[in-house]
């Protein structure tokens, strides 16, 4: 009995440490998309450019939480509610 409450424990420690704002993009959740700004973003694609804007040295928009990562438009690129056009 008593062993089965510790593994929950632990399990939902180890849930909510994960489940943590600032660790989502290392479990590879998708950020806010690019398409929220369409007219800062058309035609991006390339990691260097993001990186022009959003790397924290010198960021011109929001910097980002993770400038070493590769294929920003992989989780950055989500399709947007219709209703927002
Ligand atoms: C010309 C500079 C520029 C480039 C290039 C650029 N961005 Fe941005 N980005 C901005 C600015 C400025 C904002 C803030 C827009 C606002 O808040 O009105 C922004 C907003 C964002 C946001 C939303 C941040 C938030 O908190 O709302 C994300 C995510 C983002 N950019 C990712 C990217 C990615 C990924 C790329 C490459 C595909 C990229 N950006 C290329 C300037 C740029
Ligand atoms: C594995 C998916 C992934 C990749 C690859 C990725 N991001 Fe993110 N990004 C996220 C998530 C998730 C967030 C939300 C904050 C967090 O949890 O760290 C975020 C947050 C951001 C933010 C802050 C705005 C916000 O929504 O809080 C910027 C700016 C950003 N990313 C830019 C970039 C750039 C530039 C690249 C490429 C160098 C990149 N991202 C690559 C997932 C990713």
């Amino acid at each position: 009995m008593r062993k089965g409450f510790r593994t929950i424990l632990l399990l939902m420690v180890v849930l909510s440490v994960f489940g943590c704002y600032g660790y989502r993009a290392y479990i590879g959740l998708h950020g806010k998309s690019i398409r929220l700004y369409p007219d800062i973003h058309e035609a991006v694609t390339e990691d260097r450019k993001c990186l022009e804007c959003h790397h924290p040295d010198n960021p011109e928009g929001p910097p980002t939480p993770h400038p070493n990562f590769k294929g920003c438009i992989n989780c950055h690129n989500d399709e947007i509610e219709s209703d927002k056009n």
